[in-house]
């Protein structure tokens, strides 16, 4: 059952408040960049496609907002809307990969009326969104494949329907896998701090009619170590071209834990995600998040006051311990410095 994470109608930008799930289900309108922005940063809008779909109807709300008359000013306030919602958040490569096309499409066609770019710009900005849903099914499709009957398949965050404009990357396997019949068992790491695994996968394949049983973060070991895992799947939020892969913290862990029980690890995500510019995970910004998430996470203080507090919110899994990483182009397989040089390129741009 498909949710609309991120809505363009009429001219106006709707997104879920994923910041309220479980508990409530609310579709709010953000209008202006700053709302886009604030919403990006505040996780109310979050995982890597979504936040670059977000994004890139955000730069058409900034253009609104200003109310940008001719072809010059259009061309201004893409740029300034689309360099202020590059600081929302570092790690998430599709962010910059969507801003990038929304400016790119805007200096292409400098040469019409501003009426007819913003309509140019609408079109691409809407292609992003569709494109993305195109991709994250053909990520199914190749990575449902992997799935057989009695398996249990553990994730790490939130990598579904409500990370991408539909479908899901690591969920979209599990989605293809049970609208084909097939009867495995997921197990959700609750994610600590933010709970995107309680809170969202757990809500979304409920939902969808998955079955699927929430973890805390340090049963992961336990549950492989009693055999109930036979594959793991995650998202990832920027690939580096050797196939380090940065995703949402403890999936690192997770990646070693699997290592060590000969449990097949695969990171799953579109090509909008792979950063081919950086040659590994090294280069890839990690977002440090505030101390209030860890100390007074949904509003009870849980640890004493002042005490110092760390908490970026990715981790990089390296290379070595990825099995695969499934793509909408197909299962990319070691050695990655190769099978991810042959997708780069302008061909990945749009599917
Ligand atoms: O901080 P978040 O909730 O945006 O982190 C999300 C993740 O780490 C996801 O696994 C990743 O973005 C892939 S989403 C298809």
């Amino acid at each position: 059952m498909s949710v609309a994470t991120v809505r363009w109608s009429s001219g106006c930008l709707y997104i879920i408040d994923q910041t309220l799930l479980p508990t409530e289900f609310r579709e709010i309108e953000l209008k202006t960049a700053e709302e886009v922005w604030e919403a990006i940063k505040a996780l109310r809008v979050r995982g890597a496609p979504a936040i670059g779909v977000c994004a890139a109807f955000g730069v058409l709300v900034g253009v609104r907002q200003q109310e940008a008359k001719s072809t010059s000013d259009v061309l201004l306030v893409v740029d300034e809307t689309a360099d202020y919602l590059a600081t929302s958040r570092p790690t998430a490569v599709n962010l910059f990969w969507a801003l990038d096309r929304m400016r790119n499409t805007a200096h292409n066609n400098a040469n019409l009326d501003s009426s007819a770019l913003i309509d140019r710009l609408t079109a691409e900005a809407v292609e992003i969104c569709e494109e993305d849903t195109r991709r994250c099914r053909a990520i199914g499709k190749h990575g449902g494949e992997l799935i057989t009957d009695g398996d249990g398949v553990l994730t790490h965050c939130n990598a579904g329907s409500l990370a991408t404009s539909s479908y899901g990357t690591a969920l979209a396997v599990m989605y293809s896998a049970h609208e084909s019949g097939k009867r495995f068992h997921v197990y959700a790491d609750e994610t600590r701090p933010l709970l995107q695994g309680a809170r969202l996968t757990a809500w979304e394949l409920m939902r969808a009619g998955v079955d699927v049983t929430l973890i805390c973060d340090n049963t992961a070991a336990q549950v492989m170590r009693e055999g109930r895992v036979q594959l793991v799947v995650v998202g990832a939020d920027r690939i580096a071209a050797n196939g380090d892969a940065a995703n949402k913290i403890g999936t690192y862990s997770v990646a070693l834990i699997a290592k060590a029980h000969n449990v097949p690890f695969y990171v799953a995500a579109p090509l909008s995600t792979f950063d081919f510019s950086i040659a590994s995970g090294d280069e890839i910004p990690i977002e440090l998040r505030g101390a209030d998430e860890v100390t007074h996470g949904f509003g009870k203080q849980t640890a004493p006051e002042g005490v110092k507090v760390y908490s970026p919110a990715f981790d990089v899994t390296p290379s070595t311990l990825i099995a695969g990483i499934i793509t909408e182009r197909g299962i990319l397989r070691p050695p990655f410095i190769e099978s991810i040089a042959a997708v780069a390129g302008p061909q990945s741009a749009t599917f």
